[in-house]
């Protein structure tokens, strides 16, 4: 019979469900009794580790817990976000704490001229792609991963951020890459060289933007620096929202500071 683990103090982040059945786990090869319902992030936090680094967002956001693990008895690597999975009974997990990725240093001066042929210098190795398709099955954010690198092979540059605009930078589909490619940081590349140079400029950005810089908002910053704490706080709190589902077009009453 085994002991069941003592259950931690860690806000209401492993507090099971009444009456939830526990099952076995493997964390760093050693068997640990959890609730069936938890997310691997809460069971290994349920089984007494703490985490002190790549505990991330929790919500699936950051992609700083990619995780590796079999079910034993089968044959499969299966990969995941450890704060999206929830786990199995005889899952043999192994976190990663970071995957070593291709990261370059750059100028995006560098794109402005030819951004497929300066990225294609920098990134050779995005062009030797076997069409494998592994990238796309490991990707927990279903991005075709694939797909995107073929894109930026042709240079397809708008499209290729477009199609991985979704990715969270776990590093599982580099990981996994019979070509060494670090598909991810290539794909950050080819966004920054969307926003800089491929897409048009924000005009109300613009607008804003010389706005700031003339000084029209001076007076009133001053005004809210001079107020006391508590002023503050009240104007704060009974400042106008935007409600959740405003109409499109909504502005608020007071107009004049905008
Ligand atoms: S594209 Fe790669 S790095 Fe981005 S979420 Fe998918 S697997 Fe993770
Ligand atoms: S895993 Fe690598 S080689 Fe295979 S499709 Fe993806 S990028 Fe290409
Ligand atoms: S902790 Fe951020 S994605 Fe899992």
């Amino acid at each position: 019979m085994k002991e069941e683990i003592k259950q931690l103090s860690v806000g209401d982040k492993t507090i099971p469900p009444e009456g939830a059945k526990m099952i076995p786990i493997y964390i760093m090869g050693r068997e640990y009794l959890v609730p069936e319902t938890l997310t691997i992030l809460k069971a290994v936090e349920y089984a007494g580790y703490q985490y002190v680094r790549g505990c991330g967002c929790r919500g699936g956001i950051c992609g700083a817990c990619g995780v590796y693990y079999r079910i034993m008895g089968d044959y499969r690597l299966r990969s995941g976000l450890a704060c999206q999975t929830v786990i199995q009974p005889n899952m043999v997990l192994a976190q990663l704490p970071f995957f070593p990725v291709n990261r370059p240093g750059y100028n995006m001066e560098d794109f402005r001229d030819d951004p497929h042929g300066a990225l294609r210098a920098l990134y050779p190795e995005v062009f030797k792609c076997v069409g494998c398709g592994t990238c796309t099955r490991v990707c927990p954010m279903d991005i075709d991963v694939m797909d995107y690198i073929a894109l930026i092979k042709r240079g397809n540059l708008k499209k290729a951020a477009e199609k991985s605009f979704d990715c969270v930078m776990c590093g599982l589909c580099a990981s996994r890459c019979p070509a060494q490619i670090s598909q991810f940081t290539a794909a950050m590349l080819v966004r920054r060289i969307n926003g800089r140079y491929l897409t048009p400029k924000a005009q109300h950005l613009k607008k804003r933007k010389e706005e700031v810089e003339s000084g029209k908002y001076e007076v009133m910053l001053k005004e809210l620096m001079a107020m006391p704490v508590e002023a503050l706080k009240k104007l704060y709190m009974e400042r106008e929202r935007e409600p959740d589902l405003a109409p499109p077009g909504w502005m608020p009453q007071d107009t004049s500071h905008l």
